[in-house]
């Protein structure tokens, strides 16, 4: 108990500038849009459960614990705000990003994007994960200019590392109809950063509101899709690749929660399972039950095993309790335990009740929507497909 109080104070210490920043929001004009909000979070009770779920008492059924949070708009004086510095937002995105963005230009940018998420997430609910991470990787390498979305020859997207990306056509269905409705206004970086915020929502995340005006990127190489994470890296590693983006060790931890849904191919973690690191045995910081539980369901590694073992289904901090019980699936997760920079942050957000969680989700993925690099915005444009830059004639 007394453990709680200290971490939990301790993160409170880290994040108490963010909060602080987030209580001066009231320069952006917001959304209408936004308040249409309420229900279509709200449908998000009745949460199947996939057919393998790790289950600790093999003689019990495992249930996913029903997300009992219904859905709370934050409030105005808790909503993720800008003013939060950064060294990028300095830079540009200060300067270059504003909720109105669209409101005379494109006034149903925002209702399409949400329309057509729900659409396919109720065709797939697995697609909401897969447009979480494909955010990520879009902002990872030169910041969030659609550049992971390009499918031509030898473009990021072709990357071994991009190969289980999915949820591409959600994106080109969106442009589709945006091109439809207000032709040559609505970047392909937008509605990927729009889409990753609602298919948060519709997951029974938090909602949080994104400024628009990204420029899609012309620029997509294959080799910087390598620089993104794979899940074997050290913690030094994963800090500098988030300082190199203008993002702290915070939000290292608050992002890496988005493993609170989704799952990983077993190539992304065989390797902890047998002869880990040369020893002969499987990795020391995986609980033997669950190293157990893998062994079993990884046989192949095209297999598919959520990233959340306990309430794969349900965004939550059970993520970070996970990590405590060593049952983090990646090793970038579980090391995330093991390491005094970040363990702390950790316990915090496993201790603290859950809101605590996806108020700090809100404000970090905020931040990672936000990183720009000035020579992609430069040279940038509004593409017409999201697959392929605009032909020049
Ligand atoms: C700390 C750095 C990160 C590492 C090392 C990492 C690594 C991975 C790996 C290896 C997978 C499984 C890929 C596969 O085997 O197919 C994965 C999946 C996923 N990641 Fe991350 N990730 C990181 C950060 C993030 C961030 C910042 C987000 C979003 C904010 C994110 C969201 C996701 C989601 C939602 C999935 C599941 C995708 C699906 O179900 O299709 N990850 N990540
Ligand atoms: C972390 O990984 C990097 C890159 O593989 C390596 O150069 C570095 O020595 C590692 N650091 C630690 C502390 O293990």
């Amino acid at each position: 108990m007394k453990y709680y109080s200290i971490s939990f104070g301790f993160l409170l210490i880290l994040v108490l500038p963010l909060i602080l920043a987030s209580a001066q929001n009231g320069k952006y004009e917001r959304a209408a849009y936004h308040d249409s909000y309420e229900g279509a979070a709200q449908d998000d009770q009745d949460q199947g459960q996939g057919p393998a779920t790790y289950d600790k008492n093999d003689d019990k059924e495992s249930e996913p614990e029903q997300n009992d949070q219904n859905y709370e708009q934050d409030g105005d004086d808790n909503a993720p705000s800008l003013d939060t510095p950064t060294l990028l937002d300095n830079l540009a995105s200060d300067d270059l990003l504003s909720f109105g963005y669209y409101s005379k230009s494109c006034p149903k940018a925002e209702s399409i994007i949400n329309k057509y998420v729900a659409k396919w997430v109720e065709e797939d609910r697995t697609l909401a994960a897969s447009l979480l991470r494909l955010h990520f990787h879009d902002c990872a390498v030169h910041g969030c200019d659609a550049s992971i979305l390009l499918n031509h020859e030898g473009s990021e997207r072709t990357a071994e590392a991009s190969k289980s990306l999915r949820g591409f056509e959600v994106i080109d269905d969106i442009k589709a109809e945006m091109e439809k409705e207000c032709p040559r206004t609505v970047s392909c970086a937008d509605i990927l950063t729009a889409a990753s915020r609602d298919a948060t929502v519709l997951l029974g995340g938090p909602y949080w509101d994104v400024p628009y005006g990204r420029k899609d990127g012309k620029v997509s190489v294959e080799k910087d899709a390598a620089l993104v994470p794979m899940g074997r890296e050290n913690i030094t590693t994963l800090i500098e690749f988030y300082q190199s983006n203008g993002l702290n060790v915070i939000d290292l931890v608050v992002l890496s929660g988005a493993h609170t849904i989704g799952r990983a191919t077993c190539g992304s973690l065989q390797f902890r399972l047998y002869n880990y690191a040369g020893t002969g045995r499987q990795d020391e910081s995986l609980d033997s039950r669950y190293a157990n539980f893998l062994k079993r369901k990884c046989r192949w590694a095209s297999e598919y095993v959520d990233l959340d073992a306990t309430t794969p289904q349900t965004f939550d901090n059970v993520y970070y309790k996970n990590l405590q019980a060593k049952m983090g699936l990646l090793l970038t997760d579980q090391s995330l335990y093991s390491d005094p920079r970040t363990s702390p942050i950790v316990d915090a957000l496993a201790d603290a009740p859950s809101e605590f969680f996806n108020h700090q989700f809100a404000v970090s993925m905020t931040r990672l929507g936000n990183i720009l690099v000035p020579a992609a915005q430069d040279g940038g444009e509004i593409r017409t497909k999201c697959y392929s830059v605009n032909s020049n004639y």
